[in-house]
């Protein structure tokens, strides 16, 4: 019977199955901040399996206080909250929750893109505050989106299904991309490739699902958002450091670009002042994969990764280290 922990309370029905077999302690942080590492060590003790989330610093300095600890099973697709190679160093076993998020992510895109396009907070606080007292001919105007651009930065799993939506409302799709996608998926979504620069100048939507690394860190930036048209808009639910924020701000209130949808941001939880002020800004705290049924089938994948492990599986599903 091995101790698991996890950070944070998961959705029950997707725990089952590991209640059973094993002891789960899960944790709840009282004002739900972001943890610490000494927060982790302490959690940890006589701990064989963490279950984590973006938020948890997963260090070197916590696999070398706990090194009864076997592996780390993170809540999310990305981990840029985990150091692998300590990880790796202290032969602690890394999966992760890819593929059964990429639709809700992909909606969320969308979500925010028509949010932003058609205004849709603005609206949603005029009607609330009681200002709708007639119809008016140029009241709160948005952007249609047929027969515009989509240019897409990053042509992944998630890339490829916001590229698949855009079918539906009739738009072009462009997207960049480390390395061309293969032909039958250009096809199938209707995508060209395109050079970055070649998609900044020319899409009404830029919608970014690379993930962030070295080169991709603030990868739109002043530069990036003098390419664009005056009339775009920025849609971010892959990281918040792929952008550089106060050059958004900037970019925004000089009228370089016209608006955005912001699922993350650079310094989660802290957003940007200068972004909340601006109208054209939809701002939401990272929720791309906050679906119930996105979120259970992700603690399923946990277990069966934990399960997998525990019982010296040959095969451990989703396992990246
Ligand atoms: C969410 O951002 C994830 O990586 O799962
Ligand atoms: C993540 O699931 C991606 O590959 O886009």
């Amino acid at each position: 019977m091995a101790h698991i922990v996890s950070t944070r309370p998961l959705i029950d029905e997707g725990l089952s199955g590991v209640r059973d077999d094993h002891t789960l302690t899960v944790c709840d942080p009282p004002d739900g901040s972001t943890r610490s590492v000494d927060d982790l060590i302490a959690l940890t003790d006589g701990a064989d399996v963490l279950l984590s989330v973006l938020a948890d610093p997963i260090t070197e300095e916590l696999f070398a206080a706990r090194p009864e600890l076997q592996m780390v099973a993170q809540y999310a697709v990305g981990v840029d909250n985990i150091d692998l190679d300590a990880a790796a160093a202290h032969d602690v076993a890394v999966t992760h929750t890819p593929d059964v998020l990429t639709d809700a992510t992909a909606d969320q895109a969308w979500a925010l893109l028509l949010a932003a396009a058609r205004r849709v907070p603005a609206a949603d606080r005029y009607v609330r505050e009681g200002r709708f007292e007639r119809w008016e001919t140029t009241l709160l105007m948005g952007t249609e989106l047929s027969r515009k651009t989509l240019g897409i930065v990053g042509m992944g799993r998630i890339g490829t299904a916001v590229a698949r939506r855009a079918l539906g409302f009739g738009m072009e799709v462009v997207y960049h991309n480390r390395t061309r996608a293969n032909p039958t998926v250009e096809r199938q979504v209707n995508a060209r490739y395109v050079g970055l620069d070649e998609l900044l100048k020319t899409s009404d939507v830029v919608s970014l699902h690379c993930p962030h690394n070295e080169d991709s860190h603030h990868l739109l930036d002043a530069a990036a958002f003098a390419n664009m048209k005056a009339s775009a808009l920025l849609v971010n639910t892959a990281r918040g450091p792929v952008v550089d924020e106060a050059a958004l701000v900037d970019a925004l209130a000089n009228g370089e670009i016209a608006g955005a949808g912001l699922d993350v941001f650079e310094e989660e939880p802290d957003v940007h002042p200068g972004l909340v002020e601006q109208e054209r800004v939809v701002l939401a705290p990272h929720l791309g994969s906050a679906t119930t049924g996105t979120r259970t089938r992700m603690a399923q994948m946990c277990v069966a990764s934990i399960t997998a492990l525990l019982e010296g599986a040959d095969h451990v599903p989703h396992r990246l280290v």
